[in-house]
């Protein structure tokens, strides 16, 4: 089955091979105007400028994108996205100025969304998790990691990972599982840490590996969660079972998980909104992608990511949403492109090329998806006709968003 799509009046994100953009590199989005696209059977085949375009090339479907824009889909490498119900009660008791410590007292965080997925079936769960992921594939979104960690006993962390599981083998979108155990101790081990590294070692892991649940290992490391001696006891086991580390890293504080996660070859650092000067520079001397939540910073009301100085530093970074119930209850990849333009002060080519492939890298999808690339995924956006690339963060209110194509297919 050959699709054209025709009338592109700038296709972004164009390349013949591809790397990991570090620095300066990140400002590079190849584009041609006036162009097409030819898939066959869901994989993108060519692409070339209208004029080009071979008279005698007959296929099954032409799609007029009548003058829209045509990019990768968005790759959102960092998402909580299976969680068992929403917490704005904790959103209010912000803004009437309740401090983290005292919502934690209420029972409110982490804690308070594993009560919750505690409570819930696999198939609420289910159900609730593939409503978000068509939420965010309208959206956009063609790619995505998905973390547990709001299970916090065995029985609910391997009921988050077949969740999954599942919602990978009904999606077309490529999913990655990450196994995120580590997120926060549960209560009955507050007091005993071991007891609770030994369960996730000893108990978690050789079901996740055996059962083939998960491809990332992950651990929150900040103070009062999981130092970088505890995360290094977990991502060691993990890597012992084939689990890769993609870690939360200096979100509130700089505790030295940064130069840690580096020394275990972490795939990504994620979040980032608080970096000291050798943190920039330990991570611009090292091959691990710097990935930015900046929606979460912006919920928080946290000062964002210093972006513009990691890249100035010559680090890779990526931009992902987050989406999870306590720090991003969103999983707009389009808002997160237009915040970091917006607040971070990134370039849009360097905002699109954070949320394509480098977020493709950032989940070990290079060669799938992330650009506009003979062989890859034809995962894309079709835009309404916008004036510019520029355009798409600068008019962050808008729906853009013309169609959404996954696997050759227009779902939208
Ligand atoms: O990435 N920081 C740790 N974990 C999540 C939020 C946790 C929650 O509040 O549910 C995050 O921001
Ligand atoms: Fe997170």
């Amino acid at each position: 089955m050959t699709t054209l799509i025709k009338n592109i009046s700038s296709l972004l994100n164009i390349r013949t091979q591809h790397h990991l953009l570090f620095g300066a590199d990140l400002a590079n989005l190849p584009v041609m105007e006036d162009a097409y696209v030819l898939i066959e059977d869901g994989i993108i085949a060519g692409y070339g400028k209208m004029c080009d375009l071979d008279k005698l090339t007959t296929p099954d479907i032409v799609f007029d994108a009548k003058g829209g824009m045509v990019l990768p889909s968005w790759c959102d490498s960092h998402t909580h996205l299976v969680f068992a119900g929403s917490r704005e009660g904790e959103f209010v008791d912000k803004i009437k100025g309740l401090s983290y410590a005292e919502i934690a007292a209420k029972g409110g965080g982490i804690l308070n969304s594993a009560a919750k997925l505690a409570e819930a079936s696999e198939d609420e769960l289910f159900n609730a998790a593939w409503k978000r992921l068509q939420e965010v594939t309208l959206m956009g979104t063609g790619a995505i990691e998905i973390k547990s960690g709001y299970g916090l006993t065995v029985d609910a962390e391997l009921k988050m990972l077949r969740v999954i599981k599942k919602l990978r083998q009904k999606s077309s979108l490529e999913i990655k599982a990450t196994f995120l155990g580590a997120h926060t101790y549960p209560l009955a081990y507050k007091e005993n840490h071991q007891g609770y590294l030994k369960e996730i070692k000893e108990e978690m892991l050789p079901v996740i590996a055996a059962e083939g649940l998960a491809d990332y290992i992950d651990v929150f490391c900040e103070s009062g969660f999981f130092s970088p001696e505890e995360m290094e006891d977990v991502i060691k086991a993990g890597l012992h079972h084939g689990l890769k580390p993609k870690l939360h890293i200096n979100q509130l504080n700089s505790i030295g998980g940064l130069q840690k996660a580096l020394e275990l070859k972490a795939v990504s650092v994620d979040h980032l909104e608080t970096m000291t000067e050798m943190d920039i520079a330990d991570l611009s001397a090292s091959a691990t992608i710097g990935t930015l939540l900046p929606t979460a910073a912006f919920f928080l009301r946290m000062p964002f990511q210093p972006a513009r100085q990691l890249i100035d530093h010559g680090c890779a970074i990526a931009l992902a949403s987050d989406f999870n119930p306590g720090s991003s209850p969103s999983g707009n990849m389009n808002f997160v492109v237009s915040l970091s333009c917006i607040q971070m002060k990134m370039l849009p080519e360097e905002a699109i090329n954070a949320a394509t492939l480098n977020g493709a890298f950032a989940m070990e999808l290079q060669d799938k998806v992330g650009s506009v690339s003979v062989g890859k995924k034809a995962n894309l956006i079709i835009t309404k006709p916008i004036p510019s690339l520029a355009y798409l963060p600068y008019a962050f209110g808008s729906n853009l968003i013309e169609h959404v194509m996954v696997n050759g297919e227009i779902i939208a």
